[in-house]
């Protein structure tokens, strides 16, 4: 019989699928603290987490049976990986499931901060009838710059092509031609941060594109310009948004994720011109069922030796 931990929720379909399973027994366990799941891990061949748990090294040393650990979502900058296969463990994740949230989730928060809905959904119940204070702009004709041009930068590219916006991009990974059959302008960073009106963040943390959006990229920009981040805060710093915020170079800004998640203590809680989200690019009814039965069915196989999908660390 397999073992496995759940250590953050999971969509009930996942859950379901493995009551189907007969040779998996599981428990969800949310909420452990380090030590705790430190103490609970070694009973366990497998490890589901979503962005709550962060198996670090320690915690990977003591799961002396893990094998496996799935990630139900995209990133895994949560994960220790370098620890995670010098222990021989296999991370996964589930990189299609919510992307089509993701992409929604961007449009979503584009469209709300170009027409400044929250502001005036609070104008509205408060009583008032500003109609004047909340004209807004629209996206048609608009040049979009997308930072990471990997499947959801691809996804947002396409819905954002069917609001009548002009797409550049940046992505050191993806070649001229390719961006180019979909209709997208590919472009060095400084050029890309220059030309764009809307600038939607779709890339991975890694020590190239941490704080990549910081004072100097945002130097580079148009006076006015708007940002979304729906991909990961620590693309941003933070303390350089919310100066270029307060000082009307970025008109608005509109944030899911953040350098610290609750952010405690973030500058961007009370720069101005910011509608702000908690990590909620992922959070679909239907993503969470994908992502659940994905992450289940790929940690059981490889619990089983059957197939190794999605592996990180291969
Ligand atoms: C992801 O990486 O899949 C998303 O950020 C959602 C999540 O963290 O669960």
């Amino acid at each position: 019989m397999y073992k496995i931990l759940i250590s953050d929720k999971l969509g009930q379909a996942g859950l379901d699928r493995l009551d189907q399973m007969k040779d998996v027994a599981y428990d969800v366990i949310t909420g452990l603290s380090k030590e705790d799941l430190i103490a609970t891990i070694p009973a366990y061949d497998a490890l589901i987490i979503r962005s709550g748990t962060k198996p670090d090294a320690d915690i990977i040393a003591a799961g002396t049976k893990l094998k496996v650990i799935g990630r139900a979502g995209i990133g895994v900058d949560n994960v220790d990986l370098a620890a995670a296969t010098q222990h021989g463990v296999k991370v996964m994740n589930t990189p299609r499931a919510n992307s089509v949230a993701t992409a929604e989730q961007t449009l979503a928060l584009m469209l709300a901060v170009s027409r400044h809905t929250v502001a005036a959904h609070n104008s509205v119940a408060a009583g008032e009838w500003n109609r004047s204070q909340f004209v807004g702009t629209e996206l048609a004709e608009k040049t979009l710059g997308v930072i990471g041009l990997g499947y959801i930068g691809r996804l947002v590219a396409r819905r954002a092509k069917a609001f009548g916006m002009t797409i550049i991009a940046h992505d050191p990974y993806v070649a001229a031609e390719t961006a180019a059959e979909m209709g997208i302008i590919l472009l060095p960073l400084d050029a890309m941060l220059a030309r764009a009106d809307i600038i939607t963040l779709h890339s991975v943390v890694t020590s190239e594109t941490t704080n990549m959006i910081n004072a100097a990229a945002i130097a580079q920009m148009k006076d006015g310009v708007i940002i979304v981040n729906v991909a990961r805060g620590k693309l941003i710093d933070e303390q350089a948004l919310a100066d270029a915020l307060h000082s009307g170079k970025v008109a608005a800004a509109a944030v899911d994720v953040y350098q610290n998640e609750p952010p405690v203590g973030s500058p961007l809680l009370t720069a101005p011109n910011v509608l702000h989200t908690p990590h909620l690019g992922a959070s679909s009814k239907e993503a969470q069922a994908r992502v659940g039965i994905d992450i289940v069915e790929q940690v059981v196989d490889a619990l089983r030796g059957t197939a190794y999908r999605n592996v990180v660390n291969p």
